[in-house]
């Protein structure tokens, strides 16, 4: 159970038949609980982007806030396979540039492997990347860094021609050493089928049950990020109102000063009360 995981465990996985499961986490903390279940995969989503910094896209997002986060959440995991994401215009303006950025998150932030997002279009630098001893994940269907040019957040995949493409996608991605593939929101059908014809396991995230693994925003499904639940989050608990009410009593008890108690208090019978006279 404690045993670091490789690439080749989760590779593995797939051949038994095994489901991974991936989640989002941002810090140590969070990384801490979450690989003390045994997800298999932690990643380090540019979503921090809109769930931690309030941005209202990814785009934004730069390589020194996820080297930040990436080095904070690697304190926390013991166990899973630790996955930075590469923010948007750290691997599209060239192969080198984005060898040295990929580099970047497992040489200063503790990372395991990258993810980048695109299909075809992406396999150069994917296979460049590769070949200099980064594992890549990949990431196609709907892919919130280029969402303008989709179209914004919706479902990919859905006519004949597009269908295709996503899947010819997945096959170039796992021919330039990809070692995974997050499927974002694309019909389950779709997803069935590019599962199928890829050895490497399929991440889905809105792309129904017959992928390899799941991944959610880990915030989505714990009720943390109010702005928005996209409809196939299944929200586990819904932390929000709970951290509301308790933030709520607190101000009520400072202000009234039941807060602290004598049980939140040093209390050591110091005879200081004449300190004041001196
Ligand atoms: O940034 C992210 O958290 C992601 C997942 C939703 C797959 O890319």
């Amino acid at each position: 159970m404690n045993k670091k995981l490789t690439i080749q465990d989760i590779l593995t996985m797939k051949k038994n038949g095994e489901k991974v499961s991936m989640l989002t986490a941002y810090d140590a903390s969070f990384a801490g609980i979450i690989d003390a279940t045994g997800i298999e995969m932690v990643l380090v989503g540019d979503s921090l982007g809109m769930v931690l910094l309030g941005y209202n896209s990814t785009v934004p997002v730069t390589m020194e806030e996820m080297l930040h986060h990436c080095r904070a959440a690697s304190k926390g995991v013991k166990r899973a396979l630790l996955v930075g994401d590469m923010p948007f215009m750290s691997y599209q303006v060239s192969e080198s540039e984005a060898i040295t950025n990929a580099g970047r998150f497992l040489k200063e932030a503790g990372c395991d492997a990258v993810k980048l997002e695109g299909g075809t279009e992406v396999c150069d630098t994917v296979k460049a990347m590769v070949r200099a001893g980064i594992s890549v994940m990949g990431h196609i269907g709907l892919t919130p860094q280029t969402a303008s040019q989709l179209g914004g957040y919706k479902v990919q995949g859905k006519d004949a021609d597009s269908a295709r493409k996503l899947l010819q996608s997945a096959r170039d991605l796992e021919a330039a050493g990809a070692f995974s593939i997050v499927l974002e929101c694309i019909p389950a059908e779709l997803a069935e089928v590019i599962t199928k014809a890829v050895s490497i396991p399929t991440i889905g995230i809105g792309a129904g049950k017959h992928c390899d693994g799941q991944v959610l925003v880990t915030h989505d499904m714990v009720g943390m990020f109010e702005k928005f639940t996209p409809s196939f989050v299944k929200q586990y608990v819904n932390l929000a109102p709970q951290i509301k009410e308790a933030v709520a009593t607190y101000f009520e008890e400072v202000k009234n000063g039941s807060f602290p108690s004598e049980e939140h208090s040093f209390n050591m019978q110091l005879d200081v009360k004449n300190l004041l006279d001196e």
